[in-house]
Formats: structure tokens, sequence, C-alpha cells
């Protein structure tokens, strides 16, 4: 379904040329202050317009439904919601007949017997997550002073991504790019049992954003290359700190005190304004597609504050089940 997390649940509703996406965060503790211009900054970092992202520019200002009074979450779900005002759900009722190669239109049709909405990915547009963002910017108020930080390192393989970009736009083609993430001061000792330690929690909900291909954490695939002398973390006093860091601050899937490294792969956009051979799903026959109009040329260059919002919302998650548990101890079943 469509729901992440145990206490801290995030559930994203919307399709990209739909009147209305946003988000509804269930399970956020009552008290935390919170007003709709505390979302505007994290909002406007994900927002499109720059070289290498998409034309459409939408006014993201979140409408908070739900769950908050006189400043303050209630306990009750927070529902917020952002109006589509830059859809333009009429540009496509051909592209519906031809799915774009790489793009979840013809998985979608397929999986919900063409009862999805279509347009411009429908559900499965990037447009989703600007809800997450929304959810991730109050998972960041409840695990702060801990930090959450993100950047592109490379785009297309180049450092220069703001060149590479310009360069594929030019081309009328796609690059993927690498964008790194990091949480500064998340308490150690978070994480659960086995199937739900913290590296499956946070790569769950970092592959649920769209494009994301890819996840290591600390040194990666390249730790696998190496030999324990190399790879071990040596400690360097009894709060666990590390001097080198190729675990990204995880053991056993629970975190260490050290800080939180993540990486993730950012796959080219489907949509290019290249010949790309499909097929016509009502004739059948093969037929060529060009993505005319707006689109994201680099993802990549978006998501680093959509990764930080993931990354926040499962070590949300994580730190609001230690409590649980913590209190649980003595109450309800404890010595
Ligand atoms: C912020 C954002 C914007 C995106 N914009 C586009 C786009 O303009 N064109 C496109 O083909 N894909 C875009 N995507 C990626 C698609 O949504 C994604 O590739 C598609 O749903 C298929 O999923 P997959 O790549 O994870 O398999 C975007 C993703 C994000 C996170």
């Amino acid at each position: 379904m469509n729901a992440f997390g145990t206490l801290f649940r995030v559930a994203l509703f919307g399709e990209s040329h739909g009147p209305r996406v946003g988000t509804i965060v269930d399970g956020c503790p009552a008290g935390l202050r919170l007003d709709p211009t505390d979302l505007l900054p994290d909002l406007a970092r994900r927002r499109g317009g720059a070289i290498g992202t998409t034309a459409r520019v939408e006014a993201d200002l979140p409408e908070i439904e739900s769950g908050v009074h006189r400043g303050r979450t209630t306990g009750a779900p927070i529902l917020i919601a952002f109006a589509n005002g830059d859809a333009r759900p009429e540009a496509y009722a051909e592209a519906a007949k031809i799915p774009r190669p790489g793009h979840a239109d013809w998985a979608a049709r397929l999986r919900h017997r063409g009862f999805n909405d279509p347009r411009g990915g429908g559900h499965f547009s990037g447009r989703l997550t600007v809800g997450l963002v929304a959810a991730g910017a109050i998972a960041k108020k409840l695990l702060a002073p801990a930090e959450v930080h993100a950047r592109l390192l490379e785009a297309g393989g180049r450092s220069d991504f703001e060149a590479a970009a310009a360069e594929a736009v030019a081309a009328r083609d796609s690059i993927g790019g690498v964008v790194e993430c990091r949480a500064t001061g998340i308490s150690p000792g978070l994480g659960e049992p086995f199937f739900d330690g913290v590296e499956a929690g946070v790569a769950h909900a970092l592959f649920s954003i769209p494009g994301v291909k890819g996840v290591e954490f600390g040194a990666g695939f390249a730790g696998a290359r190496m030999r324990g002398s190399a790879y071990n973390d040596a400690i360097l006093d009894a709060s666990g700190r590390t001097e080198t860091n190729r675990a990204g601050g995880l053991n056993g899937g629970l975190t260490n005190g050290n800080e939180i490294v993540v990486r993730l792969a950012v796959r080219p956009a489907a949509s290019i304004g290249v010949p790309q051979r499909s097929v016509n799903l009502e004739t059948g026959t093969p037929a060529a597609i060009v993505t005319i109009g707006r689109h994201d040329p680099c993802i990549a260059l978006r998501v680093p504050v959509i990764a930080e919002a993931a990354v926040a919302v499962a070590l949300a998650d994580y730190a609001l089940m230690a409590c649980a548990s913590r209190r649980a101890v003595g109450g309800y079943g404890g010595e």
C-alpha cells in the first residue's frame, strides 16, 4: 500500500496532472511546533525551473488541513495538500497510447488493468515527491538537533554538473547523477532486529523516490573489493567514535553514533527529445516516441532535498520506535 513507516507513517496521494497532490503524516507526536512556512525552504529546493529541470513551475504552497491547531501538532494525522496549478492534463491524450520506454507507463497500465491515470506518469510521477518533502520537513523537526543534508556529487558522470545538464538539454537527452546524503547527530542504538535494520528502512524510503536505481551505505560497493584490515573502522573511544566511516554509521542495522552516509544512483529521465522505439497499445503496431514539452533532463538536480526527506522520515520512524521500546520496559512486560 502507499504508506511508509511503522510509528511515523507517511502516505502520499495524488497524480501529476490531477487537481492536488500531498501527504498524510500519521503518528507525529503532539506538541511539535508546525507552521506552513516551516516547510517552504525545502519545498523551494525541490522546485523545477533551473537549467536541466522541468519548465513546469508550481507554487508548492502547503495547505495544512488537519493535525495542527494553534501552531502545534495535535497527535492526529496531518494532511498537507498542494494544488497542481501548472498541470496540463490535455497534453497527454496521445501519449497515453504509446508508453515511454523506461518510464512506468507500460508497467502501470498492466498492473492496474488500464485504470491507472496515465497523464504525465499519474501517481508514478516525480510530482508526488512534493508531499514527501513536506513530510520530510516535519521529520527533520522531530530529529533536531540532528541534521540531514544531501548534495549532488556528479551528473552525467561529471562533477561540473551544471555544464553536463546544459549539454544534455542541448542534445534533447537526459542524464543521471549520484546524490550523497549524510545524517549527523543521530542517537546511537536506533534500529530494529534483522529485517528492520536502519539500512533496510532507509533504503526502502530512498528506493521509493521515482528514478532511484541504486543505494549504498558508507564504502558501499567499493567495500566488496577491500580487505577487512582496510575496511573496518577503528573505534577511538567509549562513545563509539570511529577513525574512518566505511560502515556509513551503521553496524548490524543499528546506528553506531557516527555520521550516517548513504549515496544513491539516479537514472536519466525516460522522457527525452530523442526518438525512441515503442508500441502503439491501441493498434499493437511499432511506434516512435519523442517527448516534447516539460520534463527533467537531469532529475538528479532535484533529488538532494527529496533524499533528505526520505532519510529523515525513515530515521524519525526508528527514533519513535526506540522511544516506544524504551518506555515499554518496566511498563508493559519488562521486569
Ligand atoms: C523530482 C523528480 C522529477 C522527475 N521528472 C521526470 C521527468 O520529467 N521525466 C521522466 O521521464 N521521469 C521523471 N522522473 C522519474 C520518473 O518518475 C521515474 O523514472 C518513473 O516513475 C519510473 O520509475 P523508475 O525510474 O524508478 O523505474 C522524475 C523523478 C523525480 C524524483
